[in-house]
């Protein structure tokens, strides 16, 4: 090992194939016992590592062995890049405004040997390095946006470094507002339209990528979510993109809609305009209410992600949430409707929970497709109406 420091308030811990030196977590616990990362001198959580080891596995599946250019422009301990040298592969930039930052980045390349030929290190606001980079004639293969909360301040500078055809990986953890809890900023930040649904978590990744691939597409850009999950309390959608205003006009027309949605029997459903919900009504007669604008195509591409979980399969050192995440979507992505809260459903028809796989076999018989989904453990999605998935529920 590399001859590094580690000082009596730092540790040091392994993720992935990466060694890394950060500030003793114990002394950043909150008082029921849980690690506050936020409170840290820089930022390093360990629930990110689903984050970090999908992030591996989808660049591994993308590029296989072709060397890539990466940023990561909001680096904290440089944890991402460095596993992406590692693990993936690849030149790159990481950046941190945060002198703690950049002195524990700094400190954690020399420990995994990771010379500056390698990963470059720089400390810039993350805009100004993004807009740069436009101009230096280098086409980024990859860039990783991980910020506090909202990735709306950096999205727009995201697609300026971009070669023709690119990938972007995108965090968010301001679920409040994305799940709809805080209607005026959810209107605000992400000009959307708050409807309380029983897949507001769904509705949350929706609106996310719909704000997304708005402003890819106001840059001339066609960004197409390729796999989208939740895990505790942030989002990760992983957008390829392209240079192009055809491909990009033809994702904003066939792909942004609003959900008309019923709260008193659950129904709902896609509409690309506001005509269509003139004539919609709910099984009971009432009028649906809508939500929108929002994504109402796939929340990522379903053989992409098999080829993924493949990937992820053959890396021994990978967390298990990471693959039980990635063995869900191979399923549920192939399902376009919003998963309906089935312990919501039965109590509307005054049913007991059957368990799911006896709902799921049923529903078989019936020709209708259904998988869990990682959203939530009491969702289901199915690829038919819920009008019908009542019948099925009745009929048990
Ligand atoms: C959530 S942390 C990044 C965690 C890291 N990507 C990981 O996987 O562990 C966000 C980081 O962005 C940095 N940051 C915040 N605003 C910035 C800005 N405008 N420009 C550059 N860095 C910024 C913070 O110092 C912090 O280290």
């Amino acid at each position: 090992m590399n001859e590094v420091k580690i000082l009596s308030r730092e540790q040091l811990i392994q993720e992935g194939l990466a060694k890394l030196v950060i500030p003793r977590m114990d002394e950043y616990r909150r008082p029921d016992g849980s690690i506050e990362p936020a409170w840290m001198p820089v930022f390093y959580n360990p629930q990110a590592i689903v984050s970090r080891d999908v992030t591996v596995s989808v660049l591994r599946t993308l590029y296989g062995s072709r060397n890539i250019f990466f940023v990561d422009p909001l680096a904290g301990t440089g944890i991402r890049s460095i596993r992406i040298a590692l693990e993936k592969g690849g030149e790159g930039i990481v950046n941190d405004i945060d002198p703690h930052a950049l002195y524990y980045i700094r400190k954690n390349l020399q420990l995994n040997n990771l010379h500056p030929g390698k990963l470059h290190v720089y400390s810039q606001e993350a805009n100004i390095l993004l807009n740069n980079l436009t101009f230096t004639g280098i086409s980024f293969d990859y860039i990783d946006l991980d910020p506090y909360g909202s990735p709306v301040p950096f999205v727009d500078s995201v697609f300026k470094p971009l070669g023709k055809r690119a990938l972007i990986g995108v965090t968010a953890t301001d679920t409040a507002p994305l799940t709809c809890s805080h209607y005026r900023k959810t209107l605000r930040r992400y000009w959307f339209t708050c409807v309380h649904t029983d897949f507001e978590k769904e509705m949350g990744a929706r609106l996310l990528i719909a704000y997304i691939v708005k402003r890819a597409s106001a840059l001339d850009i066609a960004a197409r979510p390729l796999l989208t999950f939740i895990y505790k309390h942030y989002y990760r959608v992983f957008f390829e993109t392209l240079r192009s205003t055809g491909e990009a006009y033809r994702l904003i027309n066939e792909c942004l809609g609003y959900i008309w949605y019923c709260s008193s029997t659950l129904e709902r459903g896609y509409i690309k305009s506001l005509d269509e919900a003139r004539d919609l009504t709910c099984i009971n007669n009432e009028k649906p209410v809508l939500t929108g604008e929002t994504w109402i195509c796939s929340l990522g591409e379903a053989e992409f992600i098999d080829k993924v979980f493949n990937e992820a399969d053959k890396i021994s050192w990978l967390h298990k949430d990471s693959k039980r995440i990635l063995g869900l979507l191979r399923y549920e992505t192939r399902l376009n409707n919003p998963y309906v809260r089935i312990d919501k459903l039965c109590s509307i028809i005054g049913r007991n929970m059957p368990k799911y796989e006896i709902l799921i076999e049923a529903l078989k018989q019936h020709g209708i497709i259904a998988s869990r989904t990682h959203f939530d453990p009491r969702g289901l999605k199915i690829d038919s109406d819920v009008k019908a998935l009542t019948e099925v529920l009745k009929s048990i």
